[in-house]
């Protein structure tokens, strides 16, 4: 028995890229394991190299790279840790993207429109990888596009119980800032006992990227503290505006809770500037210092992802992490 367990612990191998590996450092001492030490670096004209300083044969690889910008390049470089894993003869290996880049273009809203988040899962699956594991896909059919297993982990309890701590549940509605998140806003409410929901009648005009037109507000905000959730903040547009709609409508607080904090461009000055009593991400992105304000509150991840690994590669359960979420 001691013998097998032993044999097991040394199979296990965490990886990382270099686009967040501070988060990558966390899971590993979670688990209580080193970083496989491995050497990257990029040829002048911007192809990557990176090789794996131990032997990896036989091992339970998993390589953890958040697509953070620059995406490409952060994608491109996990492939290569994929590939070069495949030809050292990993056993298994698992891509663990906390944020999966790409994964909004998931069908084609007009003609002669790419569907990025299926090419992922396709580059993903030829480089060589077994399993993704990932936190908050844009959609949950996202699954669907990779030939094998996904582990698609929840933020959602994380972020409900830190908001759930801190506000009066008798005046709170959970606000989706689009109709298509609506069953989201419905499992944070069974979350937090079953509170009302709203949602904001959003549209957007295809052509123009990064640009959101908000509607009106469905549901009765007046008075309410409003918690407006979503899988991402990019440039922040859409739930900057949402915040203004449920202010016009009578909401007594705003707090915005979001997984993935990509802050592209203008996103920071806009949070800054809006009204929101408090915006609760987590750190499935790394965040720099400069983007810090004061009503920013950032969650760590790297705990679900280390219970997530132990689980697979113990060949537990990840569905048990979040008994009571369906
Ligand atoms: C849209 O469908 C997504 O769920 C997010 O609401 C959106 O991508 C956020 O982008 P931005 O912050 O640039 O409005």
């Amino acid at each position: 028995m001691s013998e097998l367990k032993l044999a097991s612990e040394k199979r296990l191998r965490i990886f990382t890229g270099r686009a967040f590996p501070e988060l990558a450092e966390q899971v590993a001492s979670e688990l209580g394991i080193p970083l496989t030490p491995t050497s990257a670096y990029d040829f002048a004209n911007g192809e990557i190299f990176v090789r794996f300083e131990e032997s990896v044969r036989g091992s339970d690889a998993f390589v953890i790279q958040s697509h953070a910008s620059p995406v490409n390049k952060h994608i491109m470089e996990q492939l290569i840790m994929v590939d070069a894993l495949k030809r050292a003869s990993a056993k298994r290996i698992t891509v663990v993207a906390p944020f999966y880049g790409y994964a909004r273009q998931d069908k084609k809203h007009r003609g002669r429109e790419p569907i990025t988040a299926r090419l992922m899962a396709d580059l993903f699956k030829t480089a060589g990888a077994d399993r993704l594991m990932v936190v908050d896909l844009h959609t949950s059919q996202i699954q669907g596009f990779f030939d094998g297993p996904v582990d698609h982990l929840f933020a959602l309890p994380l972020l409900a119980n830190y908001v759930g701590s801190k506000v009066d549940r008798s005046r709170l509605t959970i606000v989706s800032p689009d109709s298509g998140r609506v069953r989201v806003a419905e499992r944070w409410s069974d979350l937090l006992g079953g509170c009302p929901i709203a949602f904001i009648h959003k549209t957007r005009d295809p052509r123009i990227p990064n640009e959101s037109v908000t509607g009106r507000v469905v549901g009765d905000v007046q008075g309410q503290t409003c918690v407006v959730i979503d899988d991402m903040i990019d440039t922040a547009g859409t739930i900057t505006k949402a915040v203004d709609a449920l202010f016009n409508e009578g909401a007594k607080e705003v707090i915005v809770a979001a997984t993935h904090a990509v802050l592209s461009g203008p996103a920071i000055e806009r949070l800054r500037d809006s009204k929101v009593s408090e915006v609760v991400i987590t750190d499935t992105l790394p965040i720099p210092e400069e983007s810090h304000f004061d009503r920013l509150t950032i969650l760590p991840i790297a705990p679900l992802l280390a219970r997530a690994i132990k689980e697979v590669f113990e060949d537990g359960s990840v569905t048990s992490l979040f008994d009571g979420l369906s």
